[in-house]
């Protein structure tokens, strides 16, 4: 009779557990959490963080800021300055924390902002996002490591910590 009632408990724990495992891996998506967001590609701009009036640095709080960013064969979008100068430099304070946000509009580019831990795979589709508190002043520059093409080396940007 008890082994019956364990024989029962065993199976219901296993499929419980495989219930579990399903449920984690098609509820949550195998990506890695920064990917859960997901996007169209071919009309990010329906996408509150990537209208052109919303891209580049906004100041959210103080020591706050976040920078949202298309990434396209072969130029990171940062919307453009007061003159209608494409942004190609962002600037902030020392110690301040910023959330980049950025998507693709064609193939995977990567984003990574030399010496710091800022380093992102930017896939179209999909929304990547990272904090990251800028505690050294100095000029960092933004690179594509993920190869994207001839003009993959032409992609770049500045971040500056004053
Ligand atoms: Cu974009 Cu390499």
């Amino acid at each position: 009779k008890y082994e019956k009632v364990w024989l029962t408990f065993g199976m219901a724990s296993l499929v419980i557990f495989l219930l579990i495992i399903g449920f984690a891996a098609f509820w949550k998506g195998t990506h890695p959490q920064s990917h859960l967001e997901t996007i169209d590609q071919n009309n990010v701009e329906a996408h509150d963080s990537f209208k052109p009036e919303n891209l580049g640095l906004t100041e959210v709080a103080d020591g706050k800021y976040k920078v949202n960013i298309v990434a396209s064969a072969f130029n990171y979008d940062f919307g453009v300055d007061k003159d209608e100068k494409a942004v190609k430099t962002i600037r902030v304070p020392q110690g301040s924390t910023v959330l980049f946000t950025i998507t693709s509009k064609d193939v995977v580019h990567g984003f990574q902002v030399a010496g710091t831990n800022v380093n992102m795979m930017v896939e179209p589709g999909h929304i990547s996002r990272y904090e990251a508190v800028m505690k050294n002043k100095g000029e960092f520059t933004i690179v594509c490591n993920e190869y994207c093409g001839i003009g993959h080396h032409q992609m770049f940007g500045k971040v500056e910590v004053y």
